[in-house]
């Protein structure tokens, strides 16, 4: 059976992850949270005191091994064969990540790494620019969106699931000003493709967000068969 390339795009904390990760396990597919990548060279950039330097995040993300691992229904992070999966998601390295992944050169270097990932198909990427730039030709195209008040209680519910105690106010106007860079940045902005499917997961459950994507890659799959058939 052809293995697809499923791209899936939307703002943070609006059900990517969770969806895509689901989606992956059930299909026997890769997931690549591009996101975490951006987020790995953010890390690397605080840790090495170069956070306001162009140039050295540049070289930097050059050079970074970045490994994503996908075992179990759970993504592993590694950089340099160090596992940083959970120092990644810091409210640091949050405030971080949008002014970083703003660089063109980061973007570039990362999105060949993208491209080079989920070239064979049988692929769950998700991120801001994977319907637009990384795989603007996917097989399904989704773009996510949620209200702010919903995905600031997911971000807050993730944060206590992990033991950590966060102000409500202090992650809605992380959020918000992520929003405000990643939509509005001159290198492949956040933006939903005309073609890319949307859907509000405010109000929907986990399964329904995974079952309503299901539809769509059954429906090209059929539609492949059929075509061979007919051919
Ligand atoms: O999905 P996330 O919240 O972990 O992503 C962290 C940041 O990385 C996000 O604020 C913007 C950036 N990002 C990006 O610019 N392009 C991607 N394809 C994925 C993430």
């Amino acid at each position: 059976m052809d293995k697809l390339i499923i791209a899936i795009d939307g703002p943070a904390s609006s059900g990517k992850s969770t969806t895509a990760k689901l989606l992956a396990e059930k299909l026997g597919y890769l997931y690549i949270d591009t996101g975490a990548m951006y987020r790995a060279i953010t890390l690397m950039a605080l840790r090495n005191n170069i956070v306001n330097n162009q140039e050295e995040i540049i070289k930097l993300a050059r050079n970074l091994d970045i490994e994503l691992k996908f075992e179990n229904g759970q993504i592993s992070v590694f950089v340099d064969g160090v596992d940083v999966s959970e120092d990644i998601r810091s409210l640091e390295v949050s405030n971080n990540v949008s002014p970083i992944s703003k660089i063109e050169e980061v973007r570039k270097i990362l999105v060949e790494k993208q491209r080079l990932m989920g070239k064979n198909g049988g692929v769950v990427m998700e991120g801001r620019d994977i319907t637009t730039v990384v795989f603007p030709n996917a097989d399904v195209k989704i773009f996510l969106t949620a209200t702010i008040d919903e995905r600031a209680k997911r971000r807050v519910k993730e944060y206590h699931s992990k033991g950590i105690d966060i102000d409500f106010e202090k992650v809605v106007e992380n959020i918000k000003e992520r929003d405000r860079i990643d939509s509005s940045r001159e290198v492949s902005p956040l933006k939903k493709s005309d073609d890319a499917i949307e859907i509000d997961t405010s109000y929907l459950t986990i399964d329904q967000q995974v079952n309503a994507i299901l539809e769509k890659v059954n429906e090209v799959l059929s539609k492949r068969i059929n075509n061979k058939a007919g051919s």
